[in-house]
C-alpha cells in the first residue's frame, strides 16, 4: 500500500509525531518557520546551523533528539541548491521517508521552509519512493523483531487548504510507482505473463477501463510470428494486453504507451552466462511501468485517452524454442531474421507496435530493457530516448527531466540501418555490437507507423547497488515520465 498522505497547517513545535522530518536548503540560517521548535529544542537546530554540524548540503542528514509535547524525534535533511528544487524535495523526501522507514516509527511528519503546489507534490512522491519496501514473500518475523513500516505521513504547510490536489497527485503518483515496483521485484515465477494480464484485469476493474487480452491463439490469427517466437519456447500462455482509459473526448486520437513484459529473458538458444542471470527477472520493468502509469493516470483522472498496451512472456531455451538463423514473419509480413535469440524483446515489441496502430495514437511511447549496450552508453543516471519524431523526442525527455528520470537521446539516422539488413530476410534481429542501442530501436523503427519514442530503460529500471533515493532493486523508472508526459499533453 501506497503512503497514506495527508498536509495540514501546524506549528512544527507543537507537533505531537514520532518524527519530524525538517527539509532544509543549504545555507546556514533558522527559518522563521522554525523559531518555536527551536527554542523548545534548547536551541538544537540553531546550534546546528551555527556550528556547522549541518549545512543543508544535498542528501546531509543530521538527527536530532525532540521533546515531549513536540516532535519526539527531528531529523535534518539537506537539499542543497535551492535550483534544484523541487526535484531536491523530491530527493530530501525520499530520504526522509527512508529513515523513517528504518526508524519503525509507523507514521511521520515533514516540513519544509516554502512549500508550494509542485513542492509537496514533490515531497509526497519522495516520501513513498523512500519508504517503499518488498515483503511480500518474507515470512513475517517474530514481533518482538518486528519494525512498524512506514504507513502515513503528513506534510505540515501554512496554505493545506491549497495543497490538498498536490497531496492527492502525490498519492496517485506514489500507487503508481508501488505498483511499478512490486510487479518487477516479484520473481518470475511468481509474475507470469499471466499474473501481468491478471494484474491489468484488476487495475481496468476498479478504474473501470476497456481491457483486452490476446492469447498464444488470438496471436496466431493476427500473424504474429515474431512475438511468437520467442513464446514458443515455454509452455506459458504469451499475453498481449491493452487497457483503454478514456478521459479525453470520444473518439479524440489517445496516446499509447508499450511496455516489453519479458518475465525472464534466459536469452534462449543463445543462452546468457549464469552470473546474475537472475537480474532478468527485471525485463518485464517497461510492462510494469505501464500497468503502473495506467493506475495513476486513472487515480489523477487526467482528461485524455491513454491506452497501455504490454507483450508479456518468457524467454526460454528448450525443444521448441526458435534457433539461430530461423526466419519468422511478424504481422505486418516482413520477414526476419534471427541471429540471436537473446534480441527477443524487439521481437516480441515488432508485433506489439504493429498492433496499436489500431488504436490511431496520436503518440507512442514504449519503454523496454532493450539493451545492455544502453548501459554502456549511458549507465544508470539516463535512460535512452530514441524516435522517428524529434519534436516529440524532445517532449517525451522534458517529461523525464521533470519526473526526474533524465533520458537522453541517442541519434537514429538511416546510415546504421545497414547493420540490420539480412541476407536472406527483410531483416534481421541484432546488428552486432556497434550502436546496439541504435539498431536495436531501428529495428523497433520499422513497426512504428506513427509518431513515436522508445525509451530503453536496460540501465535505469533497476539498480544493482543501493541508491541514495531508494534502495537497490527496481526504480518505477519510466513510470513517473509516462504520467508526466501525458500530463503535459492534457492542459
Ligand atoms: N533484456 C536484455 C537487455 C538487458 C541487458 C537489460 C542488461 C538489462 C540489463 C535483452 O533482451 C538482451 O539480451 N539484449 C541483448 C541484445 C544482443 C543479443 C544484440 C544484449 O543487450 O546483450
Ligand atoms: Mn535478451
Ligand atoms: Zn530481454
Amino acid at each position: 500500500m501506497a503512503l497514506d498522505l495527508a498536509v495540514r497547517s501546524a506549528d512544527p513545535s507543537t507537533l505531537k509525531t514520532p518524527l519530524l522530518a525538517i527539509l532544509l536548503p543549504a545555507g546556514n540560517a533558522l527559518p522563521a518557520g522554525l523559531k518555536q521548535l527551536d527554542g523548545a529544542l534548547d536551541g538544537a537546530i540553531s546550534t546546528a546551523l551555527k556550528r556547522g554540524d549541518f549545512r543543508g548540503g544535498r542528501d546531509e542528514t543530521l538527527h536530532l533528539q525532540g521533546r515531549a509535547g513536540a516532535p519526539e524525534r527531528v531529523l535534518l535533511v539537506g537539499l542543497g541548491k535551492p535550483t534544484s528544487l523541487p526535484l531536491g524535495l523530491r530527493r530530501g523526501g525520499a530520504l526522509a521517508g527512508r529513515q523513517g522507514h528504518k526508524l519503525g516509527v509507523g507514521q511521520m511528519s515533514v516540513w519544509t521552509p516554502r512549500a508550494d503546489k509542485a513542492g509537496v507534490e514533490a515531497i509526497g512522491v519522495g516520501l513513498n519512493l523512500g519508504a517503499w519496501e518488498y515483503t511480500e514473500l518474507k515470512t513475517p518475523p517474530v514481533p518482538e523483531e518486528r519494525r512498524a513500516p512506514l504507513t502515513a505521513a503528513t506534510i505540515v504547510a501554512a496554505n493545506a487548504a491549497s495543497l490538498r490536489n498536490a497531496v492527492a497527485a502525490a498519492s496517485a503518483i506514489g500507487s503508481g510507482y508501488e505498483l511499478t515496483r512490486r510487479l518487477a521485484m516479484m520473481p518470475g515465477n511468481v509474475c507470469t505473463p499471466d499474473y501481468l494480464a491478471d494484474t491489468a484485469r484488476d487495475v481496468a476493474k476498479r478504474h473501470r477501463l476497456t481491457l483486452t487480452v490476446l492469447g498464444r491463439k488470438e496471436m496466431e490469427k493476427e500473424g504474429m510470428g515474431s512475438f511468437l517466437s520467442v513464446a514458443q519456447g515455454t509452455p506459458q500462455e504469451p499475453r498481449l494486453v491493452s487497457m483503454e482509459y478514456k478521459g479525453g473526448r470520444k473518439g479524440a486520437p489517445p496516446i499509447v504507451l508499450v511496455g516489453k513484459g519479458l518475465c525472464f529473458d534466459t536469452g534462449g538458444i543463445s543462452i546468457k552466462p549464469a552470473e546474475r542471470m537472475e537480474f532478468m527477472k527485471f525485463d518485464m520493468c517497461g510492462a510494469a511501468a505501464v500497468i503502473g502509469a495506467m493506475e495513476a493516470i486513472a487515480r489523477l483522472k487526467l482528461k485524455t485517452n491513454v491506452v497501455g498496451v504490454f507483450g508479456a512472456t518468457t524467454n526460454m531455451p528448450s525443444g521448441t524454442a526458435v534457433k539461430p538463423g530461423d526466419v519468422v514473419n511478424a504481422s505486418t509480413g516482413k520477414s526476419i531474421e534471427i541471429i540471436n535469440t537473446d534480441a527477443e524483446g524487439r521481437l516480441v515489441l515488432a508485433d506489439v507496435l504493429a498492433w496499436v496502430k489500431r488504436f490511431q495514437p496520436a503518440a507512442v511511447v514504449d519503454a523496454a530493457t532493450l539493451t545492455g549496450a544502453c548501459v554502456i552508453a549511458l549507465g544508470n543516471a539516463a535512460s535512452g530516448a530514441l524516435g522517428n519524431d524529434d519534436r516529440l523526442v524532445r517532449e517525451v525527455i522534458g517529461a523525464s527531466m521533470t519526473a526526474g528520470e533524465p533520458a537522453w537521446q541517442l541519434p537514429l539516422w538511416d546510415e546504421y540501418r545497414e547493420l540490420i539488413k539480412s541476407d536472406v530476410a527483410d531483416l534481421k534481429n541484432t546488428g552486432g555490437r556497434a550502436a546496439g542501442t541504435i539498431t536495436a530501436a531501428l529495428f523497433l523503427k520499422e513497426f512504428a507507423d506513427f509518431p513515436w519514442v522508445h525509451l530503453d530503460v536496460a540501465g535505469t529500471a533497476y539498480s544493482e547497488t543501493d541508491l541514495v533515493m531508494i534502495p537497490r532493486g527496481p526504480t518505477g523508472v519510466p513510470m513517473g515520465t509516462f504520467v508526466q508526459f501525458v500530463r503535459g499533453r492534457t492542459r
